[in-house]
């Protein structure tokens, strides 16, 4: 099919890209200039694993072209779909930021030459879809040459980091959708793209927008209900690590999204989370679940970073803080509502001094914090110069680190936010290691352990 993409953000070039694998005819309409010019050579604006050798196929193929002008595109060609990919940032009370959204549709409804599928694909608020059908019908109205549009919601579920993975072999393709013509075009865009054809599930405009939300708010409650019973863990002595397997071997629970840590960021959980609670407060349903959920999120970052300081009390002062991980989570170089930007804050506010290493992010610290934060080009160069490390990002480098080069840490002191190593093994190395939900290792109980672990090693 011929198909139109507006945006050439994550999801806009993610969308493309993987539609023109399967063959499509892909215009994606981005406005800026710079963006389209780099893309033209494959230079992806960010770090997604796989993306750009995607694009890089899909413009050799001549499957994806680019395009700076929306009303242009839409007089020029006679594409069968129209997705609309663009950013709907948080507002401060929480709504979705729909000007993007507005403009689009607007552009649309203005210049599109004839019959085609409105898809979008943004994460909106309910009632976005049915709000554009009427604004599309009502300039359709207004013109000489009526054409039909039909509208369809279909929020996306990519992770960053497993973008393409997501989207090539998605779980399941939620269409808000209430016309067949609509149902037809999805239902075969999306058969190449499913396990099943039952995973296309077909729903009206708002349970899909809904579906979205619902989905978010469901993966962070989650991660702050682990979160809390670490806390609890911690003061139990139980470890929490054992507690995520027992939960999480239950069929009806399942292991996912139950590693407890220093809280989630992202540019989505907070965003919607945000979103769904500004969303019941317009529909006068309080959302009490969801708005602890936040709550318990910024209470894990906090008391992590509290930690850190009624550990050292004043002597912080004095001391050189490293951070191993500044991006939100492995395998992306995105620092938005990174719990590292709370450290760095918390460091920055009282002038201690910062040594930060991550394999993708170091640039975006930079650029905000300038000479604020001291940067190294490799991990271990890091730890020598350092009283104390403290890992926000869980990084496959980081884990593999031996706990050995660890005792060159001035304080041989660790803050573990994403509990990469175990801490037995790095208490042999005498090494004094907070992680979360785990520090079950009270002296008395680790002496022994360790001695048995001593024993053990001994007899291998
Ligand atoms: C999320 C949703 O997973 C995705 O479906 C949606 O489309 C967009 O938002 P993303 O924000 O890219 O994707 O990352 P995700 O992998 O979900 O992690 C979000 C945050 O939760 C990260 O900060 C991560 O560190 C944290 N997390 C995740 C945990 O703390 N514990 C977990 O078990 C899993």
């Amino acid at each position: 099919m011929k198909i139109i993409v507006v945006g050439a953000g994550y999801l806009g070039l993610v969308t493309g890209a993987c539609l023109a694998k399967k063959g499509h005819q892909i215009t994606i309409v981005e406005r800026d200039q710079k963006k389209i010019a780099a893309l033209q050579e494959g230079r992806i604006p960010f770090y997604e694993p796989g993306l750009n050798q995607y694009v890089i196929d899909g413009i050799k193929k001549n499957f994806i072209t680019f395009s700076q002008d929306l009303a242009q595109t839409l007089h020029k060609q006679n594409d069968e779909i129209i997705f609309s990919c663009v950013g709907t940032p948080s507002l401060p009370n929480g709504d979705a930021d729909m000007t993007a959204v507005w403009s689009v549709m607007t552009t649309i409804g203005k210049h599109l030459m004839h019959d085609a599928l409105v898809i979008n694909k943004s994460t909106v608020p309910i009632g976005t879809a049915r709000k554009t059908k009427k604004l599309l019908d009502d300039l359709i109205a207004k013109r000489t040459n009526p054409i039909s549009i039909n509208v369809a919601s279909n929020p996306e579920f990519l992770r960053e980091g497993s973008a393409i993975h997501d989207f090539m072999e998605s779980d399941r393709v939620v269409c808000g959708i209430e016309s067949e013509e609509a149902r037809e075009i999805l239902l075969k865009l999306y058969r190449p793209f499913v396990k099943k054809e039952e995973h296309i599930l077909e729903m009206n405009f708002e349970s899909a927008e809904l579906t979205k939300y619902a989905a978010n708010a469901m993966l962070a409650t989650r991660i702050s209900f682990i979160n809390e019973l670490s806390r609890l863990a911690d003061a139990a002595h139980a470890d929490i690590k054992h507690i995520q397997k027992g939960i999480g071997l239950d069929s009806r629970i399942g292991p996912d999204f139950l590693n407890p840590g220093v809280g989630y960021g992202g540019s989505c959980f907070p965003k919607d989370i945000d979103a769904l609670v500004a969303t019941g407060t317009a529909y006068k349903e309080e959302m009490s679940l969801v708005r602890q959920v936040k709550i318990i999120n910024e209470q894990q970052k906090q008391s992590f970073i509290d930690s850190i300081f009624n550990y050292y009390g004043d002597d912080i002062l004095h001391k050189t803080i490293g951070i191993w991980g500044l991006s939100f989570k492995p395998n992306t170089d995105d620092i938005r509502c990174a719990p590292s930007l709370d450290l760095i804050n918390a460091l920055i506010d009282e002038d201690i001094k910062i040594v930060a290493y991550d394999p993708a992010a170091m640039m975006h610290i930079k650029n905000l914090y300038k000479d604020k934060v001291k940067f190294v080009k490799h991990r271990q160069d890091l730890l020598p110069q350092v009283d104390a490390l403290v890992i926000m990002t869980e990084w496959q480098e980081f884990i593999d680190t031996n706990p050995e080069d660890f005792t060159c840490i001035k304080d041989r002191l660790i803050f573990d936010g994403r509990n990469c190593f175990d801490p037995i093994e790095l208490q042999m190395h005498n090494l004094t290691y907070f992680c979360v939900g785990r520090n079950v290792y009270s002296p008395k109980w680790h002496e022994k352990s360790i001695q048995k672990r001593v024993e053990y090693l001994e007899q291998l």
